[in-house]
């Protein structure tokens, strides 16, 4: 790749874009034999809570290393339904992070229970175990850590922490599906971990989550909560020659389709491929923004494989004559779909009016939002949809380089 030794005109000013059409920043990968095992269930007896659930769930705990997983309508529904089973409850607290998505902390307020947010370490964006430390009171019950853009949290130190105080460690691995944390996939480590089947994630089922523990009563717990609380499935009962059946807990329909399991098992078989390319995409990347002034390329630790769900890179502002705004607005007009990983949290109209926050209280997350920006990634990129992301920003940044 090479960079340009003259500026060309951006195409916010009137140039040629980096490409003709928008590379989105996600994008699902569906096969011919991945439509053809939904239609097969489509003309089956089950669509839902049939056969391929048990199936889906016992290849994918085998795959992420846990002794359970559990299904879920979303990875939203999924958290819930972790929140629930780690007891939160009016008058508990849990710890997560301010930069992720909101359905992270809304679990908590499901529960009754109040999110107390603490701030993040600046390299991985990843709660900070010192930050988390003090935030820490007699009604911790939970941390709720986000492996952020794929990159898996210090699951050593949060664990320990979590052990220490009485509380359980819910990993929030909806960014994480394949990551390795100390050569182990991250799924049978912290208490609960949780993924989601959105389109843009590792993995699609349309929507859908699954929560991976080691836990029989949690898992067993998790299966009745998705369930409205009852005690057994209609699908077993039907086989069994039954009709009884009892509600033991206040649960939901958070079920997943038998056709969405049935894509989420061909999915599986394409994980590891599809994983491999994203950490290609992100080596190319990564090699080719160390060059590029003004761009900061996210970090690795060395314990750590991140799964690449995302790739958010900083400005490095000083080097910049311009903000967040104008570089997204050019990197837009280039046809580059860049995005924002997140608004942090706090800042929210909700949690502003329910909690009371005005910014400032998380220096890092803020600071990192201002500057951050999240560049296409997804498996099914072509060598030249790479080639034109990186173009794209040599091109932008060096116009706007000091
Ligand atoms: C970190 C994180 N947690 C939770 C979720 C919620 O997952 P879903 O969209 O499957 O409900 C998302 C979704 O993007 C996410 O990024």
């Amino acid at each position: 790749m090479k960079f340009p030794t003259k500026l060309e005109t951006l195409a916010i000013h009137g140039g040629t874009p980096a490409r003709a059409k928008l590379l989105p920043y996600g994008r699902q990968s569906l096969s011919d034999a991945d439509i053809e095992a939904v239609v097969e269930v489509l003309k089956s007896d089950w669509l839902t809570t049939g056969p391929k659930i048990a199936e889906f769930e016992e290849r994918f705990a085998a795959w992420v290393g846990a002794r359970h997983a559990i299904s879920f309508s979303s990875g939203t529904a999924a958290l819930h339904g972790a929140a629930f089973a780690a007891g939160l409850a009016p008058g508990d607290e849990a710890i997560t992070t301010p930069l992720t998505f909101c359905a992270t902390a809304n679990c908590i307020l499901y529960q009754g229970a109040t999110p107390v947010f603490a701030d993040v370490s600046p390299d991985t964006l990843n709660l900070d175990p010192g930050e988390v430390a003090g935030k820490i009171s007699p009604r911790t019950k939970a941390i709720i850590a986000v492996d952020y853009a794929g990159h898996p949290v210090p699951l050593d130190e949060l664990a320990e922490l979590a052990k220490a105080h009485g509380a359980l460690l819910i990993e929030d691995a909806c960014h994480a599906l394949g990551a390795e944390y100390r050569g182990k996939r991250v799924g049978g480590i912290a208490d609960m971990t949780v993924f989601s089947f959105h389109p843009v994630k590792h993995l699609t089922t349309g929507e859908g989550g699954m929560v991976a523990t080691n836990d029989p009563r949690r898992a067993e717990t998790m299966r009745r909560f998705r369930n409205h609380g009852i005690s057994s499935e209609a699908r077993e009962r039907q086989e069994a020659g039954q009709w009884f059946y009892e509600m033991v807990l206040l649960g939901f329909n958070y079920r997943l389709p038998d056709f969405a399991c049935a894509l989420g098992i061909q999915q599986l078989k394409k994980l590891e491929a599809n994983l491999a390319r994203r950490r290609e995409i992100a080596a190319l990347y990564t090699a080719a923004f160390h060059e590029i002034p003004g761009v900061i390329p996210p970090a690795v630790r060395s314990e750590a494989s991140p799964a690449w769900h995302l790739y958010p890179i900083l400005l490095d502002v000083e080097k910049l004559t311009t903000d967040r705004a104008q570089i997204f607005a050019a990197l837009r007009a280039e046809n580059i779909g860049v995005n924002v990983h997140y608004i942090p949290v706090h800042l929210h109209p909700y949690y502003r009016d329910h909690f009371g926050f005005r910014g400032g209280e998380f220096p890092v997350a803020e600071s990192a939002y201002a500057r951050l920006i999240t560049l296409p990634m997804f498996p099914a990129m072509s060598a030249q949809d790479v080639d034109d992301v990186i173009a794209a920003a040599a091109k932008v940044f060096s116009t706007y380089s000091r």
